[in-house]
């Protein structure tokens, strides 16, 4: 075109043009959308010392996720979970949650188990605004990052609580020792809650000693502990370590029983401590053998796809996903704060691990736990204890 008319008119068929462009590309993008899957992040220890709290969690998250999606998934379209391996190491778990939320985009991750992995990786979440629900982390610090950070576990104050009041009111034993992993956030906080209740109901920590991640030489502290007045050794700590304990324990002729939390549930526990561990008991989010109608259905569907019983990590990823899912069913849409604020909403959530509800500072309220037993060579029943009162969320804690 020559006239000098022409030039705007091509220009505006061009930005017309443009525009239908856009306009299809965008319902394009939508169309897309619809049907394309839903991103979830996962992040956890696939690799190192924590191994197996990372893959019994993943196995539970895998069994959920396919239930989900052989039922439609949610909102019409299937949810895909996408892994990260945390390494067991802080570090990579920053790294890990930052690759989920910037390079894959996901709506929500779950995650970590080791609660110094979820405590670097809380902040992360809570500063792009992305919902983060620990399975398996019981540190209280680990939801008080932020409002998006959610678990779906009892914390450490409940279950070293409900411990300390097992050992002196229902075993009516008196004085205890502590042997601690300093380099664990979780181990701390137990030892912590725990020392603090035995004192406060009469009891007496007769010995105190502690170890560091990655140590295989447990002697000269164990021999330090014997020569206390103990009857009983509480060791807060993570599978790997319990076994290599109690081995040694015995060896230098410490009879007493060891007990611990959640951090020993392992189907590598035995394996490692063997007749070592015989007598010796921890608390725990659940049991393979417990007859609820609805464990028993986890149970089976789980040693069918996996192999194995699940662990407590297994049942929490397995309640995690499915929570996740019913509170994206019911979000207006899945942008962060939307979805942050359904979570927040759960009441009555029939789990496996119990029923949840979302307490207010983003804490299950009332669950419940058992305490097992390493019994000839297996894992049994030896306390089914009930809620506390309102104390598996840490703002309603009441010293005694
Ligand atoms: N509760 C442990 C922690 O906070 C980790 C854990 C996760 C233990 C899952 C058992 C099962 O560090």
């Amino acid at each position: 075109m020559k006239t000098g008319r022409g030039k705007p008119l091509g220009a505006l068929v061009l930005a017309l043009a443009l525009f239908g462009c856009a306009r299809e590309e965008a319902s394009r993008a939508e169309a897309v959308d619809k049907t394309s899957e839903i991103l979830v992040g996962e992040y956890g220890s696939m690799t190192g010392p924590e191994a197996s709290f990372g893959q019994g969690t993943h196995n539970g998250i895998i069994l959920a996720l396919d239930e989900i999606n052989a039922g439609g998934g949610v909102k019409g379209r299937k949810i895909k979970v996408i892994t990260e391996d945390d390494q067991s190491r802080p570090d990579q778990a920053a790294s890990a949650v930052t690759k989920l939320i910037s390079q894959h985009r996901v709506v929500a991750i779950l995650g970590a188990a080791a609660s110094s992995n979820s405590l670097a990786g809380a902040p992360i979440c809570q500063s792009n605004k992305v919902p983060m629900i620990t399975p398996g982390s019981t540190n209280p610090e680990v939801t008080k990052k932020g409002d998006y950070i959610f678990r779906t576990c009892f914390i450490d104050p409940y279950q070293g609580e409900a411990l300390a009041k097992y050992i002196a009111n229902d075993l009516k034993l008196r004085r205890a020792a502590i042997l601690r992993d300093v380099s664990s956030d979780y181990s701390m906080g137990l030892a912590n809650v725990f020392r603090q209740t035995f004192v406060s109901l009469g009891g007496e920590i007769v010995a105190e000693q502690s170890y560091s991640k990655g140590d295989s030489d447990f002697r000269a502290q164990l021999t330090g502990l014997k020569s206390s007045r103990m009857e009983v050794l509480f060791v807060p700590g993570y599978y790997t370590d319990i076994g290599q304990i109690a081995i040694q324990a015995r060896d230098l002729g410490i009879q007493h029983p060891l007990m611990g939390g959640d951090g020993w549930d392992s189907p590598r526990l035995i394996e490692i401590g063997g007749e070592a561990l015989e007598g010796s008991f921890y608390t725990n989010h659940h049991h393979a053998d417990d007859p609820a109608p609805s464990v028993r259905n986890f149970v089976d569907k789980y040693r069918k796809r996996h192999g194995y019983d699940p662990d407590g990590g297994a049942a929490l990823g397995y309640d995690s996903m499915k929570l996740l899912a019913s509170a994206m069913r019911r979000a207006a849409s899945l942008d962060g704060p939307t979805l942050r604020d359904e979570i927040a909403r759960t009441r009555e959530f029939a789990g496996v691990t119990g029923v949840i509800t979302m307490g207010p500072d983003r804490n299950p309220l009332n669950k419940k736990f058992v305490v097992l037993e390493v019994k000839n060579g297996r894992l049994a029943l030896r306390a089914a204890i009930e809620p506390l009162a309102g104390s598996a969320d840490g703002s309603e804690q009441k010293s005694q």
